[in-house]
């Protein structure tokens, strides 16, 4: 069944054109540089049950939010990756799950099994891939309509802001800042640069990305690109290798050697220097800027500690690599009602440590990578705008794995993060 199943979906069209690959890779090149800012995020792990337009619209709405804000203070432009269309498989620390004394296999993702918590929903589904496959293209659809077709539309910005952020403090900081976008816009309508002559005024590009972790699916996705003869994974323009799965001789990094997309590859504390470069070796041997994203994701508490030996030992070489900061996956923590949850103050001080250190080192914070959602969910304490308490984390608790940052929280970083390039 297994063997079928790829076949068919080998037989599929491309998700995703080779061109749009190499074109990411310019843009993660100029941020390599300093040039532009890696914007990246998008739900832990997409579910077929939330497949819905609405929950695609606002969290393209929160990117652009997001973008706006960071462009308009940072003065850079926004490379924006989400993780969405194939963000499907995950990792598990454990292979099992126990509740109330029964214990089944862990749930790994609607590409693989079902969530519910009972013995044949746990069990692996290969017709899930194809389900998965055709999730995705109708997710690029909707997403490459909007980026295209009026939603990203600069003249527009003030109908981003999500209704229930309008009349909040962070929503009105928010609508000042789209107030002077409109003037400037006003302005240059009348020096004759308008949305029919300047297109990017009125569109933009949102690229997709996520975790490769079933080579079963990005194998049966992968493609040899017609105008350069390349292997590409045409599953989506980014990819990346999880914290549990970059061993320098296991099978993700000798298949992410194989394709010429631009890749990620998350850092945990366990990592050592000299691994990495051994890492950076394998997986960018030519040190092509903009190849390659090192994604970094120690935890609060250890990022000031394990970070810069790691930065250091990368600049010494003189390797060429976009390194971005994923606050989320080091700052998981259980509460006592049995909720995964992170606190919004310790994403916050991760996500300032990470620049701070680069600041100190004179290298480049290239990015964030965020687990987040367009929706108003309840699954990470504190913020300002949200202040959401350990007990309130039941209200509107959706995730199918890890806490996201709602609306709000994702729209106070990025207001925090451009507080940021300001100082610099
Ligand atoms: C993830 O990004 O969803 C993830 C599982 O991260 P990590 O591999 O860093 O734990
Ligand atoms: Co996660």
């Amino acid at each position: 069944m297994l063997k079928r199943v790829e076949e068919e979906l080998g037989s599929y069209p491309p998700l995703i054109f080779a061109e749009e690959a190499r074109r990411l890779k310019e843009n993660l090149a100029q941020v390599c540089k300093g040039d532009a800012f890696l914007l990246q995020g998008g739900d832990c792990a997409e579910s077929f049950s939330a497949f819905n337009g609405d929950n695609i619209k606002s969290l393209f709405k929160v990117l652009m939010q997001m973008a706006v804000v960071m462009t308009f203070s940072g003065g850079k432009p926004v490379v924006k990756v989400g993780r969405i269309a194939g963000q499907f498989a995950k990792p598990r620390s454990s292979d099992f799950e126990k509740v109330n004394g029964q214990e089944l296999p862990s749930y790994r993702g609607d590409i693989i099994n079902d969530i519910a918590f009972e013995e044949i929903a746990r069990e692996p589904n290969p017709k899930k891939l194809l389900k998965a496959y055709n999730q995705s293209a109708a997710t690029l659809n909707l997403l490459r309509a909007f980026a295209r077709g009026g939603m990203a539309d600069l003249n527009k910005v003030h109908t981003w802001n999500q209704d229930f952020l309008k009349d909040h403090s962070l929503g009105q900081k928010y609508e000042d800042i789209a107030t002077k976008i409109e003037e400037a816009l006003r302005f240059m309508k009348s020096c004759g640069i308008t949305a029919d002559n300047t297109p990017a005024i009125a569109q933009t590009v949102l690229y997709t990305s996520h975790e490769a972790l079933l080579l079963n699916y990005e194998e049966a996705l992968t493609r040899r690109d017609s105008l350069t003869g390349e292997w590409y994974d045409c599953s989506a323009h980014m990819l990346w290798i999880g914290d549990r799965t970059r061993d320098l001789n296991e099978a993700h990094v000798e298949y992410f050697r194989g394709i010429k997309n631009p890749i990620g590859c998350k850092v945990g504390p366990s990592m050592e220097p000299d691994e990495l470069l051994q890492l950076i070796d394998k997986l960018n041997p030519e040190n092509e800027p903009g190849r390659l994203n090192l994604i970094v994701r120690m935890g609060a508490d250890k990022v000031a500690e394990k970070f810069p030996p790691l930065l250091r030992k990368v600049k010494e070489a003189g390797k060429n690599v976009v390194w971005s900061c994923d606050p989320m996956h080091g700052n998981t923590i259980k509460t006592d009602t049995g909720y995964k949850t992170r606190e919004f103050e310790n994403i916050l001080s991760e996500v300032k440590q990470f620049f701070q250190i680069h600041k100190a080192e004179g290298t480049v914070a290239g990015g964030i990578h965020l687990e987040m959602t367009g929706q108003n969910v309840t699954e990470c304490t504190g913020s300002q705008s949200s202040q959401i308490t350990a007990d309130g984390l039941s209200d509107r608790y959706h995730t199918q794995c890890d806490p996201r940052l709602n609306a709000d929280q994702a729209l106070e970083l990025s207001f925090m993060i451009a507080e940021t390039f300001k100082e610099a």
